[in-house]
């Protein structure tokens, strides 16, 4: 009798345990989360089945948050930022458009990142390499205030995915949208801080033998000399025409970033170092050594689009020991 029973047991176990599997495989739901984050400001939360986490706000389509398996954090955001619109967040990886720094007349680094951006609930072009993902798409277009400051129609998508590995996918979508046959110009950048353990042992690789602007030198045009780029004051150079492909090491956590791009042949390489940092004030005094950005850009050549025309940009991060 309880030999029968508990074997009884076993089997509605065995069934339970199927069943849910079943649901885990196929219920992508609870791999999408929309919550409320900081100041009670919308965030999506992406997870993977193996650990790993993206955070991203609807205000500026702001990614703050890129977790490995481990749950160790593998973006910089400065302990001071400040997440009250239309201040921008200081960390993570903000969205340049439709102009980077004050290379024109809006605000330094342009409108995208002070605003608020939707959900697409309805999203197209579901590749399988998507499907094998969790992804979200947000979309932002220009309210009438924004057509006073950039008389531009157009459509921002931006797909976010965290890959089954545990990578980090923007790809970005801009489509000129004008009905007046009028054209329009914009730079671009994913302004992205890497968290690293200790600036002193940080090498960029991939940027070798390249000119840049460096932007401490009114974008003064000169050659890298050395191969792997080491930073020890302030620095912040836009490198141009660079590979597909760049690496960070972080030589004490023995970890490197990758960063892929498509569509975007800059790269700017940014530290403030300590007097910059200090005149920050949304950014920690000392955390200039723990944080580097390299931003995936188009920045030397404008990209220019007629109406109907999309321009196509893509970044993926992923890590490797
Ligand atoms: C979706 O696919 C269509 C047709 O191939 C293409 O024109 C469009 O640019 C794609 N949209 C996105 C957001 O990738
Ligand atoms: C970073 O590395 C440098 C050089 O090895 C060392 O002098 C410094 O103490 C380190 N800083 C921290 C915060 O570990």
């Amino acid at each position: 009798m309880i030999a029968s029973s508990s074997c009884q047991i076993m089997r509605s176990l065995h069934f339970f345990i199927f069943f849910s599997a079943l649901i885990t495989t196929y219920s992508t739901s609870t791999a999408v989360e929309i919550t409320k984050g900081i100041n009670g400001l919308d965030k999506v939360i992406l997870r993977q089945t193996q650990g790993s986490g993206v955070e991203v706000y609807l205000y500026g389509a702001h990614v703050t948050s890129w977790k490995n398996g481990q749950g160790q954090e593998l973006l910089f955001v400065s302990s001071k930022a400040i997440f009250d619109p239309p201040k921008p967040i200081r960390g993570g990886i903000p969205i340049c458009f439709p102009q980077f720094s004050n290379l024109g007349t809006l605000q330094s680094h342009g409108f995208a990142r002070n605003r608020l951006w939707t959900v697409d609930n309805n999203p197209p072009n579901v590749t399988s390499e998507v499907a094998n993902g969790v992804f979200v798409d947000l979309l932002l277009k220009p309210t009438e205030e924004d057509l006073k400051i950039w008389p531009h129609r157009f459509e921002f998508r931006m797909r976010v995915t965290l890959g089954p590995t545990g990578d980090l996918m923007l790809a970005s979508s801009i489509k000129n949208t004008d009905a007046d046959g009028k054209l329009f110009t914009f730079t671009f950048a994913h302004h992205t801080y890497f968290s690293v353990s200790n600036i002193s042992g940080v090498e960029v690789k991939g940027l070798g033998k390249l000119d840049y602007l460096d932007n401490l030198k009114n974008r003064e045009r000169a050659t890298e000399v050395g191969d792997a780029i080491t930073i020890k004051s302030e620095f912040d150079r836009v490198y141009l025409s660079t590979p597909t492909e760049i690496s960070i090491l972080d030589q004490e956590k023995k970890r490197t970033f990758v960063v892929q791009k498509d569509g975007l042949p800059d790269a700017v390489v940014w530290n403030p170092w300590e007097a910059k940092a200090k005149t920050m004030a949304d950014f920690g005094e000392d955390e200039f050594k723990y944080m580097v950005c390299v931003e995936a850009a188009a920045i030397e050549k404008p990209i220019t689009l007629k109406p109907g025309e999309e321009w196509k940009g893509r970044l993926q991060l992923s890590t490797r020991l």
